[in-house]
């Protein structure tokens, strides 16, 4: 099917987005600690991405942490009336960058604070709650407690979405009867594709799907079917695996990351890649 056949907008929140995005988490120093090498090239990467038509970042204030975040605001603020910013919490990091779960009532209202503080917001547009019962993935365990605490902090006007990320099927549907989801935000890729009943799922209920690590993450999805189908359509293995994603269901919003402007001129010219049947095909055997 050709990409034309998809809209490139879907609903988030209250906004209409691009369903190519933007996720910053690459914007902060190595292992997403600490400040970047080059605070120039963050801030470009960001300006660029707005000026290309991306209005959907994706962030959280525990990449730094709290750099990301900063570097967002300087790069943004103030920001365009159509941008998105979706942010996470319920994490936090140790002193040697640690992922330490952080899911207390007092960490939660701590964490969207922060996140006001450093975006420079009055209110978030959304927020997920990252469930870290298991950091790695989505591992069952109520989310009642945690998106309770979240709910009231929207009905306090701090919070206009909700979002969930890291979740089980279970969890999705639990978190529905609590308060409005606007969107999951799960590890999928070509590689990784545990996600595809709740995709579509999804889809039939208008919640968008995002999905973490796009690439691959901090391992770059490589395989020499993927390089041959680049190849054969002149294209570069990355824009493949967003253009496989972009295909894959209509409610799956991108957000590559990458630190580079090259690789973000590259990232957002995949939605000009057309896979018809027989690429699609040859991209069927990378799932693990
Ligand atoms: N909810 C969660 O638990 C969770 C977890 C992880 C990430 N996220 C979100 O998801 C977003 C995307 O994930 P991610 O950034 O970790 O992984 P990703 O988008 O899958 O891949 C990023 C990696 O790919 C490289 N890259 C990007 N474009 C490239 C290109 N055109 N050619 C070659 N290499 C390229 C980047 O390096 P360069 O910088 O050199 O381009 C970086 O190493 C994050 O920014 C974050 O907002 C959420």
């Amino acid at each position: 099917m050709s990409p034309t056949a998809f809209s490139t907008t879907y609903q988030l929140g209250h906004r209409l987005v691009n369903r190519l995005g933007y996720g910053a988490m690459q914007l902060a120093g190595p292992g997403v600690f600490g400040p970047p090498k080059d605070r120039g090239a963050a801030l470009a990467v960001l300006r660029e991405a707005l000026v290309s038509g991306v209005n959907h970042i994706d962030t959280s204030d525990f990449y730094g942490p709290h750099i990301t975040n900063q570097i967002i605001r300087e790069a943004l603020h103030p920001y365009p009336d159509n941008l998105t910013i979706v942010t996470k919490i319920s994490a936090r990091r140790g002193a040697d960058g640690a992922w330490i779960p952080a899911m207390s009532r007092a960490e939660l209202i701590q964490a969207v604070h922060d996140n006001l503080r450093n975006l420079g917001l009055e209110m978030l547009d959304v927020v997920n709650l990252r469930s870290m019962f298991d950091v790695h993935g989505p591992a069952e365990g109520s989310i009642e407690e945690p998106l309770t605490v979240l709910a009231e902090l929207q009905q306090q006007g701090l919070v206009r979405h909700i979002g969930l990320s890291n979740v089980t099927p279970t969890q999705v549907a639990q978190g529905r009867t609590i308060c409005n989801i606007v969107c999951v935000q799960n590890q999928y890729n070509l590689a990784h594709r545990e996600d595809d009943a709740l995709i579509d799922d999804l889809a039939r209920q208008g919640i968008a799907y995002v999905p973490f690590f796009p690439l691959g993450g901090f391992t770059p999805l490589q395989s020499s079917e993927l390089s041959n189908v680049a190849q054969q359509l002149g294209a570069t293995p990355m824009q493949v695996a967003l253009a496989w994603l972009w295909q894959r269901s209509p409610n799956i919003l991108l957000i590559p990351g990458t630190s580079s402007v090259a690789h973000l001129r590259e990232n957002l010219a995949s939605v000009r890649l057309t896979l018809t049947s027989e690429p699609l095909a040859q991209l069927e055997s990378i799932a693990e």
